[in-house]
C-alpha cells in the first residue's frame, strides 16, 4: 500500500505529472522562457519565515548549531510544488532570522530522504570524524517507493554540513515489522553516555527509544504509547529536555498526529511532560488515551524539531515547525514555491494548575527585524474602531496589546484585506478563549476546514488578556498568556492589508496598552 503521507499524492500521480511537466518544459523552452525566477517578492510570499525559493517543502529536519552557524535541513521535493522526490533542502543562518539557503543536501536516491536529524559526534564514536574535523550525522528515514519499505538510514558530512557521505553500510535500523516505522531524532545522553534515538511506528501510535553507543548499532530499549490522541497515524516523535521556570528541567515528548484528528480537523502536535532514566520516558500522572496537551490550537504547525548542539552558556531549548497541516498542504496557493516554517521559538515548561505546561515564545533574535514603532494609550473600545497608524506598518508586523475584556461578546483586533478577507484575532468573553478566524480569511477554498475559527483556552493575567500576534503576508502566529497558548494560522488574504481596526461586539471593553512595530524582510543571500 502506498504510504499515505499527504493527500493528493498518490502513486497514480506520478505518470501524469511527469508527463505534465515534460509537456510543460518543452512548451517553455520552445518559447524561449522558463518558470519566472523567484523574486521574493511574489503574492503571499511571506517576509520573515522562512521559505525555499522554489518548489516543495515540508518538515523541518536535522537542526543543529555547529561553528557560529543554525542550519536548517527541510523536507523538499526540488522537482516541484507537490509532496515528493523528498530530498533534504538546506538553509544556515548565523541569528536564526536571516537565511541563507543553499542547494539540496542529501538528494533522493532509490530511496526518498525523509524526516530526521543530525548531531555533532564530538568524540567520534562512530569513527567518521577526519583530519581534525568533527563528523557531522544525519539520521534520516530511507522511505522505499518499490517496497514500501521505511528503514532509517546515516549519513556524514565534514565541511561544516555542506556535502554528505552515505555510510556504506545503510541502512542502520530495518524495519523491523509491516507499517511506517521513520523520523529518527536523536540525542547525546550524558548520564549513560549513550545515544538515545525516538522513532515512531505511526500505525501503532507508538514511539520506540533506541540506544547506542557509535551511533551505527542500535537496540530498542522501551516504547511509548498508544497515548493522549490516537485518531490518526503519528510521525516526527522527539524527546527532549526543557528548563522549568523558576528553575530545573523535566523532559517533554512531543509527538505530530496527522489524518483529520486533529483540534482542527487535521494534523496537530500533542506533547506529554515526565521523566526520562536513560531507558524509559514516564508521563507525570500517566498517559491516558484520550487526553490530549497540545502545543498548538491552530490549523498550521506541525513536524517540529528543536535545534541540537545548543551551546550550554545559551542554554535555550528552541524549535521551528513547518507551517501548514497535511490536509491542505499540496493545494495551498503560493509559487513558485510552497511550504513554510513557522518563527524559532524558545520552549520552556510553566506551571498552572499544579501542572507543568509548555510554553513557545518567538526568540528574541527576531525583535532584530522591528522597525517604525506605534505605540497606542489607553482607550475603550466600542463597535469597531480603525487604527490607521498600525495599518500603516503593513502586512508584515508584529502586535504585542493588552485589553480587559468584557464579561460578554468578544473583543480584539480585526485585519481587513482588499474589499472582502477578514481575519479576527480575539478574546472571546463567554467561553474564556482566544480565537483566529479565518473564516473570512481569503483566496483558499481548496479544503472545507480551511474556513474556520481556532481557539485556545486563556487565562486572564491581572484581569486583562495579552496578546503577542506575528503577523506576515500568509500567516498569523498568536501567542496568548504568555506563549502558554498559540494559535498558528496559515492566512491567504485576497487583497493587500488595508485596515485594522480594535472592535468589541458585546458591552464595551478597554485597551490596555498596544505597541506594533513594522516587521522587515528577512535578508537571503547566496552561498
Ligand atoms: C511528516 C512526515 C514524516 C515523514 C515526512 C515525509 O510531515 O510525513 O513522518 O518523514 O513527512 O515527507
Amino acid at each position: 500500500m502506498f504510504n499515505p503521507v499527504f493527500a493528493g499524492a498518490e502513486r497514480g500521480d506520478v505518470p501524469v505529472r511527469a508527463w505534465a511537466i515534460a509537456v510543460i518544459a518543452i512548451c517553455a523552452w520552445l518559447a524561449g522562457c522558463g518558470a519566472p525566477a523567484p523574486t521574493y517578492e511574489e503574492r503571499f510570499r511571506p517576509a520573515y519565515h522562512f521559505t525555499p525559493a522554489q518548489n516543495w517543502m515540508n518538515d523541518p529536519n536535522g537542526l543543529i548549531y555547529y561553528d557560529g552557524e543554525y542550519h536548517l535541513y527541510f523536507q523538499y521535493n526540488p522537482r516541484g510544488r507537490r509532496w515528493g522526490h523528498l530530498s533534504w533542502g538546506h538553509a544556515v543562518s548565523d541569528d536564526l532570522v536571516n537565511w541563507r539557503e543553499l542547494g539540496v543536501a542529501i538528494p533522493e536516491r532509490e530511496v526518498m530522504i525523509f524526516s530526521g536529524s543530525a548531531v555533532m559526534d564530538w568524540r567520534n564514536s562512530a569513527g567518521f570524524s577526519a583530519a581534525g574535523a568533527p563528523a557531522m550525522v544525519a539520521l534520516y528515514t530511507g522511505y522505499n517507493p518499490r517496497t514500501d519499505a521505511e528503514s532509517q538510514f546515516l549519513s556524514y558530512s565534514l565541511d561544516r554540513g555542506r556535502t554528505w557521505t552515505e555510510y556504506g553500510r545503510n541502512p542502520i535500523i530495518r524495519q523491523p515489522r509491516e507499517g511506517a516505522f521513520r523520523d529518527p531524532k536523536v540525542f547525546w545522553h550524558e548520564p549513560t553516555s549513550r545515544w538515545i534515538m525516538t522513532l515512531v511506528h505511526s500505525n501503532e501510535r507508538r514511539v520506540a527509544f533506541y540506544a547506542s553507543e557509535n551511533l551505527r548499532d542500535w537496540r530498542e530499549v522501551s516504547t511509548f504509547g498508544p497515548a493522549g490522541l490516537v485518531g490518526g497515524p503519528w510521525e516526527t516523535p522527539e524527546l527532549f529536555e526543557a528548563p522549568v521556570e523558576g528553575g530545573g528541567s523535566r523532559w517533554v515528548l512531543s509527538v505530530g498526529v496527522t489524518g483529520r484528528a486533529g483540534l482542527t480537523a487535521g494534523s496537530g502536535v500533542q506533547y506529554f511532560v515526565g521523566a526520562f532514566d536513560g531507558e524509559r520516558f514516564t508521563a507525570d500522572g500517566g498517559a491516558r488515551v484520550g487526553e490530549v496537551s497540545w502545543a498548538d490550537y491552530g490549523g498550521d504547525f506541525y513536524a517540529p524539531q528543536t535545534w541540537s548542539g545548543i551551546p550550554a552558556e545559551d542554554g535555550r531549548r528552541i524549535w521551528i515547525g513547518w507551517m501548514s497541516n497535511t490536509r491542505y498542504a499540496n493545494e495551498t496557493p503560493t509559487t513558485p514555491w510552497r511550504g513554510q516554517m513557522t518563527v524559532p521559538r524558545e520552549l520552556m515548561l510553566v506551571e498552572r494548575n499544579g501542572r507543568l505546561h509548555l510554553a513557545q515564545r518567538p526568540v528574541r533574535e527576531l525583535e532584530r527585524l522591528r522597525r517604525h514603532e506605534v505605540s497606542l494609550q489607553r482607550q475603550p473600545i466600542a463597535g469597531e474602531a480603525p487604527l490607521a497608524e498600525i495599518a500603516a506598518l503593513g502586512g508584515a508586523a508584529e502586535y504585542e496589546l493588552a485589553f480587559a475584556p468584557p464579561r460578554s461578546g468578544e473583543v480584539g483586533l480585526v485585519l481587513r484585506y482588499g474589499e472582502v478577507s477578514a481575519v479576527r484575532i480575539g478574546y472571546d468573553a463567554a467561553n474564556a478563549h482566544v480565537f483566529v478566524d479565518r473564516s473570512q480569511g481569503g483566496a483558499f477554498d481548496e479544503d472545507d476546514s480551511f474556513r474556520a475559527r481556532h481557539y485556545a483556552p486563556a487565562e486572564l493575567d491581572g484581569g486583562v488578556v495579552r496578546l503577542h500576534i506575528l503577523l506576515d503576508h500568509s500567516s498569523v502566529e498568536v501567542f496568548a498568556d504568555d506563549g502558554l497558548r498559540v494559535i498558528s494560522d496559515l492566512i491567504f488574504p485576497e487583497g493587500p492589508l488595508s485596515s485594522v481596526a480594535l472592535y468589541a461586539t458585546g458591552e464595551a471593553a478597554e485597551l490596555t496598552s498596544m505597541q506594533a512595530w513594522r516587521i522587515a524582510a528577512m535578508e537571503r543571500g547566496a552561498d
